[in-house]
Formats: C-alpha cells, sequence, structure tokens
C-alpha cells in the first residue's frame, strides 16, 4: 500500500459567547453554547502522511520534532478516526502555525481543526464539515467552531454526535478584530485546567450557564440585523461574566494583568469618542477588539499612543478550513 497524504489549513477564532465549562470531559462536551469569529490572521497548516512502512506516529511542528507527550495526544486524537473507520497504520504530523509569535494566542483550534481536516482527506473518508466538527472537538473544545470561517456557533447539543459548529454568518458586513498582545508568555493556568476549577467551585458558574444562554440568543438576533453595536455589547458583557466567574473560584484565580487594563481603559475611551469598538479577553492577559474593519488602521494609530507597534495585530474575517495542495504546502 502507499502512502496517503492530506493537507488542511485551519483558522484560529475568538469566542464571542465563551465556551467554559464541560460537562463531559472525555467526549469535550460543554455546558453552554458558543458564538465565535473565525480570524484571517491566525492560521495551522497540517499535513498528514499515512504510512505503512512507519509503526508509530511522529509528530514535527514548526519543523521540530515533538517529544512522545505531545505526540500520545495526537495519536489520541487519530485514535478516534482509526476505530470509526477502521484505519490502519501509523502517521506522520507536520504542522506549521501561523500565528506572529507576539500574538501569544492559544494554537489547539486551528491545530485540531486542520488535523481533522487533513485526516479526512488523506484516508479520503468524506466527512462533511458538521460531523467534521465533532471530531475537531474531540481534540480541544474551542476547535469545533475552526472548522468554518465568520461567525460559527458551537451547540451544546445532547450528546456527542450532535454537540458541533453550525456556520451563523458569513461576517461580511465591515467587522474586524484587533489583537493586542500583553503577554506572549506561556501562561500558568491552561484554559482546560481553569474552567475545571471555575465549574467545580465558583458559586457564580449556575448564573454564568443562564446568562449566556441568553446573551447566545440575543447574539444571534443581532448578527442577522447586522446590529453592531448590540453585537459588541453582548460580547464585551459575556466575557467579563466569564471573567468575573474566575473570581468566585477557589482559590480565585484571574487572567489579568495591569496592561490588560490598560487596554481596557483605552477602548473605553476611543469608545466616548465615538467608535465603536468592544473587548472581549480569553484564558489569558492578551485583549481582543471586536470592531468595525473600516476602522481598524485608525484604531490602531490611536493604540499606538499607548502600546507598542508590534504588540498590535489586525485581522479580517477567517474562511473555513480548506485542503492545501502538494505545491502550497512546499511554498510555505
Ligand atoms: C476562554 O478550547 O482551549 O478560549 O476544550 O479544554 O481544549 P479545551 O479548552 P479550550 O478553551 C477555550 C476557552 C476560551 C473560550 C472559547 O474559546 O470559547
Amino acid at each position: 500500500m502507499s502512502k496517503q497524504i492530506g493537507i488542511c489549513r485551519a483558522h484560529t477564532n475568538i469566542a464571542l459567547i465563551k465556551y467554559w465549562g464541560k460537562r463531559d470531559e472525555v467526549l469535550f462536551l460543554p455546558m453552554n453554547s458558543s458564538l465565535s469569529l473565525t480570524l484571517a490572521a491566525f492560521y495551522t497548516d497540517t499535513k498528514v502522511t499515512f504510512d505503512p512502512s512507519q509503526t508509530i506516529d511522529s509528530f514535527f511542528l514548526n519543523n521540530k520534532k515533538q517529544a512522545p507527550q505531545e505526540t500520545i495526544k495526537i495519536t489520541a486524537f487519530i485514535d478516534l478516526f482509526r476505530q470509526n473507520y477502521s484505519l490502519k497504520g501509523a502517521v506522520k504530523v507536520e504542522s506549521h502555525n501561523h500565528v506572529p509569535t507576539a500574538a501569544g494566542l492559544a494554537s489547539s483550534a486551528s491545530a485540531f481543526a486542520a488535523l481533522a481536516g487533513a485526516v479526512n482527506q488523506a484516508a479520503h473518508l468524506n466527512i462533511e464539515p458538521t460531523l467534521l466538527s465533532t471530531y475537531a472537538r474531540r481534540g480541544s473544545g474551542s476547535a469545533t467552531r475552526s472548522i468554518f470561517g465568520g461567525f460559527v456557533e458551537w451547540q451544546k447539543g445532547t450528546s456527542s454526535a450532535d454537540s458541533c459548529a453550525v456556520p451563523i454568518d458569513d461576517a461580511d458586513w465591515d467587522i474586524g478584530m484587533i489583537i493586542l498582545a500583553i503577554n506572549t508568555q506561556k501562561k500558568e493556568l491552561s484554559s482546560r485546567a481553569g474552567m475545571k476549577l471555575t465549574v467545580a467551585t465558583s458559586p457564580f458558574y449556575p448564573a454564568w450557564i443562564t446568562s449566556a444562554e441568553k446573551d447566545l440568543a440575543e447574539m444571534k438576533q443581532a448578527i442577522q440585523q447586522q446590529d453592531f453595536q448590540k453585537l459588541g455589547e453582548i460580547t464585551e458583557a459575556n466575557g467579563m461574566k466569564m471573567h468575573a466567574t474566575m473570581l468566585g473560584a477557589n482559590p480565585p484565580f484571574s487572567y489579568w494583568e495591569p496592561d490588560s487594563i490598560r487596554a481596557i481603559k483605552k477602548v473605553k475611551s476611543l469608545r466616548k469618542n465615538g467608535f465603536m469598538c468592544y473587548i472581549t479577553m480569553d484564558a489569558g492577559p492578551n485583549v481582543k477588539i471586536l470592531c468595525k474593519h473600516s476602522e481598524m488602521k485608525f484604531l490602531k494609530k490611536e493604540l499606538e499612543k499607548e502600546f507598542a507597534s508590534e504588540q498590535i495585530i489586525l485581522s479580517d474575517v477567517g474562511p473555513a478550513i480548506r485542503s492545501l495542495s502538494e505545491k502550497e504546502w512546499l511554498d510555505l
């Protein structure tokens, strides 16, 4: 049998309604549904080669062979396909993360979406995108949403089969995002550990769930009406509520740094001056600003008055996953 190859690009996404907490840690079933914007600026390219001459999986990230503890995660993920589709043989996985180093953004969303896409292609499985999103989910929850472009909902579902991503809108109505990199060091507490501690100990958690479902319904309406202000206001409020749950955890924790607060204040003052820009933050100190695409360049100039220009990255709306040719891969 000859080698079988699949190459796929997936973009990362930023949640506007956050996923924070699992109801099933093995199946990656979330407590609440979430909604994100896929970003053009950050993506992962992954090549999967099923190679009958190999007996163990190998994993290379940015041309560096990864240690066994990293490769184990890849093996466990590909085992899901091996089991369900009776696939045989070891794989070589090669990934390139296209995330500006200054961004300090986690890449697990684009990583597992690209890996799912590349396996699908290499093994000729023809899995349709919604079902593929349930596989991506098993690598990292946020990867579910990276299968599609634009605004994407991850419906929490009732089981592993229907906890999947659904494209909501292509976000082609003057939408942009600015990433303000505050600190690019690896965080002390992963999102996985942070959400687990919050679910287990924060008395604010039940309120988060009720509130997130309401925010989601209202955000979907805002998207349908292309009401940017409403979209932004819900984005900012939802992110803040997620961070509030962490202060209620035992022990309490926060991902914020002094410069995160400086950025929040700056965005608020820009808003007072008439710009429609809204904050969201994830499991780290970096600040993401949802804004109008047409105002991004001006906003960057304003932010440069307080932050170094390398800290400020502009992103267009990103597309769905797509296959890459061998030539595109070699040209990387
Ligand atoms: C704050 O998807 O990284 O970014 O499912 O455990 O891999 P695991 O967690 P992950 O968590 C993302 C949390 C978040 C919010 C979001 O992206 O919805």
